[in-house]
């Protein structure tokens, strides 16, 4: 067996994440390169694979400029900068592991997409909830027939208050253009599984949504900028910045380098100038808060999803002729069982429990493992991949089609807005 050997572009929280778990499948895998103009990332990256002798380079270009090192690609640059390393990596004969959102613009979507087919090189989508262990047995028992045909499906996804405030408000995916919108951001995940799980094209989106809560006409009175400029509220506010001292320390690893050691006078002095310190209220933050979505197949199967930052973890429900399905987090809190079936003839009610060992659910539930178990097939091998280039536009369509809709107050029809964007 040739092992696949992997080289890195963007060494954050996720190209580390899949590099590392690469490490631990030496038979499949050698890590050999990785690219980021931060050091510290560069060393951490050396340490999680285990190999001092890693080609370390400080930008995107110097890697592929380097004579061809790997076979495969690893891209986990910001979401803005995606289309264009992955175009450049093609046309030097690399193959490619992309983290979603594929582009923080349909157009570049589709463009990605008509290069690779031109180049004929693979392109996999980060589309990781499609490997997790709950996702694959909800469309193995949709495939087994149990539902009958799928009528409707009802989704929703909670981001949770503090993690919206830690990404979608001050962070990385707060503001357009630099992100994409909230339901591409979030939750393409969400209609990629929705699309998968139907198997049926999509014909037309309406949505509706807003960002209601995170401006400053909702700021307490008194409220400085900053959480520690003396802020009166501290200890009523959700979203205190002083909690990355406390309850949600955790995150600190993703955005403050030695974040995960750093003392809490570290951390507030870091506080003090970091976008993470932003009163909640007062930053420049533009994508929704909460959008609803509704979805027509082409068999005429519907579908709606909501995402929002005031519900906690996913759920999904599937409406079929012989039978309904319930699933998620709220089926899991109230029953105990991941995934609950009733079929309709016979009343007969099952339950399933599925080994989430690698995060539940409501994380990326054993995908990240499931991603990297699947990439040396997918890379390796002829058939269609599962999470391909092609089979993931197809849900960043949706969720584009879904925030212009939102933004214009209209019916969306799918392949006349492929069209404008081509
Ligand atoms: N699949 C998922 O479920 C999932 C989850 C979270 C994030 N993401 C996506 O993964 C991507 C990365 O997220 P992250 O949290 O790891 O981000 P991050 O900001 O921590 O990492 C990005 C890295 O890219 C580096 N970089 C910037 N310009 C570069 C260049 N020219 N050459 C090389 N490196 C460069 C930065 O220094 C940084 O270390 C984003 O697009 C994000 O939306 C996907």
């Amino acid at each position: 067996m040739k092992r696949l050997r992997l080289a890195g572009i963007g060494c954050g929280g996720r190209t580390r994440t899949y590099l590392e778990l690469a490490a631990q499948m030496p038979e499949r895998y050698e890590v050999v390169a990785a690219a980021d103009p931060r050091e510290e990332r560069l060393q951490d990256t050396c340490k999680r694979v285990g190999n001092p002798n890693l080609r370390c380079f400080a930008f995107d270009e110097e890697l592929l400029a380097a004579e061809k090192l790997a076979d495969v690609i690893v891209i986990g640059t910001q979401d803005a900068y995606h289309v264009e390393p992955c175009i450049k990596a093609m046309k030097k004969g690399y193959d490619v592991l992309l983290e979603k959102p594929i582009a923080t613009h349909l157009k570049d979507v589709l463009h990605l997409e008509r290069v690779a087919e031109k180049l004929g090189r693979k392109v996999l989508i980060c589309h990781v909830l499609r490997y997790s262990p709950f996702y694959c047995k909800i469309k193995d028992l949709v495939a087994s027939g149990i539902l009958g045909d799928i009528i409707t499906i009802n989704a929703d996804e909670g981001i949770g208050p503090f993690h919206m405030s830690h990404s979608y408000v001050r962070g990385h995916w707060a503001k357009s253009p630099d992100a994409a919108p909230l339901i591409i951001s979030k939750s393409c995940h969400d209609l990629d599984i929705i699309r998968w799980v139907i198997d049926q094209n999509c014909v037309s989106v309406a949505s509706h949504g807003s960002l209601m809560h995170f401006t400053e006409s909702n700021a307490p009175e008194g409220a400085p900028k900053r959480c520690t400029d003396g802020c009166p509220h501290t200890q009523n506010c959700t979203y205190n910045a002083l909690g990355y001292t406390k309850r949600h320390r955790s995150w600190l690893q993703w955005i403050m380098d030695g974040g995960a050691d750093a003392s809490n006078d570290e951390v507030i002095e870091w506080l003090k100038t970091s976008k993470w310190g932003r009163c909640v209220y007062y930053c420049d933050n533009d994508v929704a808060d909460h959008q609803t979505a509704s979805m027509v197949f082409e068999n005429g199967a519907t579908a709606t999803f909501t995402v929002s930052a005031f519900s906690h973890g996913r759920n999904i429900e599937i409406q079929g002729t012989k039978g309904r399905m319930y699933a998620g987090h709220n089926t899991k809190c109230q029953s105990g069982s991941d995934i609950i079936i009733h079929e309709h003839l016979t009343g007969n009610t099952t339950q399933y429990h599925v080994n989430t060992d690698g995060g539940g659910y409501d994380g990326h539930g054993g995908g990240d493992v499931g991603l990297m178990n699947a990439l040396y097939d997918e890379m390796t091998n002829d058939k269609p991949m599962c999470s391909g280039l092609s089979a993931s536009v197809e849900s960043h369509v949706i969720g584009y089609a879904a925030d212009a809709a939102r933004l214009e107050g209209r019916l969306i029809n799918l392949k006349e807005f492929i069209l404008k964007h081509m």
